[in-house]
């Protein structure tokens, strides 16, 4: 297997499709490559600076980006905080690939995206550790109680005698021999499994989506239907991902489906539970407690939405997947794969039109106080002009639908495109 055969698959990308080459007018010597929901380039400038101009939009929406940016960036990188639907993708004119420095890719419609010849590549290695290392805590935290300790102590409680200790650590539960259900066995899951069996969990799973075996070789119990993995489950934790078959996967109908009294973790995605439904089964303790890195509206807010009245909850903002060293990885990952795609589609640059001033912000001139862009012969701070203003609320996401659990036709053909997955 050839060495670019082995990364492409090492790096787990979705390709959909390379627009073909622009038939009216040579390449541009100097590719412009916009991070488009960020503004610090510094990881991704050393990779990129000696084949692509690099700008920053630090936008929440395509109506935050500067038009320079929609007519001539070939490249995009971006994180989770903005979405691109079929409008949005397309405003931009001479995109040919957009890279998620991350794993979801639900933020961006790849259909389209194919359609309009935009590759779309995920990076989802760098933060699987992370991920199931903070579904544990949240896991822990439900069993053990920590978080409420915690603030019960913080309130003034001192919790001295037996009784007292009975009181405040209520509703704490020994974790050996519980069961806990995963949907979605992917990396993640599989991760969760692992450590979720070192501390005494028995692991039962449902993704069918799988090949038969799986289960054997990781020593997991597979159950068939999701119905089943609700019925048998005491802890429920939520690792697919999000596609257009599981929107509300959990919802009023599953959760009555659930063990009176489970807990449920979602690290996730938030469109995968109906937090009004959640709320209720809080409320009326259908559901022991919840921990949610991931929410249907984010940023975050404990003050707004169904949960802000609803007990035993713990909230972390979609900080699942962070570590210093997951962050820099997965964004050199992403820049590794920009470059990767600009210099195989431009490897015929002529060199001596590639003038190391012709750079940056002297190349685009961009109006100040518009978009930021990287020169690259500055090593350090090498941002060197302003930023977009704020103000327009993010795009929001598609309607909620009725939940069809065992849909399969759409994902596994999602699945089996990518060559280079
Ligand atoms: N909170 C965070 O910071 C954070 C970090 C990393 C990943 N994530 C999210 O975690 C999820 C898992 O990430 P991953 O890298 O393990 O993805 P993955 O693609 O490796 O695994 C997802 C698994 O879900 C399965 N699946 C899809 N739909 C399903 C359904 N309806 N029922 C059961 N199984 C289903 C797939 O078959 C696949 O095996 C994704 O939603 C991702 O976006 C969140």
């Amino acid at each position: 297997m050839d060495r670019h055969k082995v990364k492409r698959q090492r790096l787990d990308r979705i390709c959909e499709g390379i627009r073909p080459p622009i038939v009216n007018g040579p390449m541009p010597a100097r590719p412009l490559v916009a991070l488009l929901d960020g503004r610090d380039c510094t990881v991704e400038m050393p990779i990129l600076k000696d084949v692509a101009t690099v700008a920053f939009c630090d936008a929440q929406s395509t109506q935050e980006i500067h038009e320079k940016v929609l007519n001539e960036a070939v490249g995009a990188l971006m994180y989770h905080t903005i979405t691109l639907s079929r409008q949005d993708l397309e405003k931009f004119k001479a995109l040919r690939v957009i890279v998620r420095i991350g794993s979801g890719y639900d933020n961006v419609d790849i259909k389209s995206a194919a359609e309009l010849g935009i590759a779309v590549c995920n990076i989802p290695s760098s933060s699987v550790e992370e991920t199931a290392d903070s579904t544990l805590c949240h896991i822990l935290n439900l069993y053990r109680r920590v978080t409420w300790l915690h603030q019960a102590l913080r309130e003034g409680n001192r919790a001295s005698s037996v009784e007292q200790i009975r009181e405040v650590a209520g509703g704490a539960v020994r974790i050996r021999g519980e069961t806990l259900g995963i949907i979605g066995l992917g990396r993640v899951g599989q991760a969760v499994a692992l450590r979720a069996k070192s501390f005494g969990f028995n692991v039962i799973f449902y993704d069918p989506y799988l090949p038969d075996g799986v289960e054997r070789s990781l020593g997991l119990q597979r159950v068939g239907t999701l119905q089943d993995l609700l019925m048998h489950s005491d802890c429920i934790t939520l690792h697919c991902s999000l596609n257009e078959h599981n929107h509300h996967l959990i919802n009023d109908f599953t959760i009555k489906q659930m063990r009176q009294g489970c807990f449920l973790v979602n690290t996730a995605r938030g469109g995968l539970v109906d937090e009004k439904a959640l709320a209720q089964a809080l409320k009326e303790g259908r559901i022991r407690g919840t921990a949610l890195d991931v929410h249907e509206s984010e940023p975050f807010s404990f003050a707004q939405g169904p949960l802000k009245d609803a007990p035993n909850v713990i909230c972390t903002p979609h900080t699942a997947w962070y570590s210093e060293q997951a962050s820099i990885e997965s964004r050199e990952d992403a820049a590794k794969e920009i470059r990767r795609a600009i210099t195989a589609q431009w490897s015929n640059i002529d060199p001596a039109t590639v003038h190391p001033e012709l750079n940056g912000a002297a190349a685009y001139r961009f109006p100040p106080g518009v978009v930021g862009v990287a020169n690259p012969g500055l090593t350090e701070s090498p941002v060197v002009e302003g930023i977009v203003a704020h103000g327009i609320p993010p795009v929001s996401h598609s309607a909620p639908r009725t939940p069809s659990p065992g849909e399969t036709s759409k994902l596994d053909a999602d699945r089996e495109i990518p060559a280079d997955q």
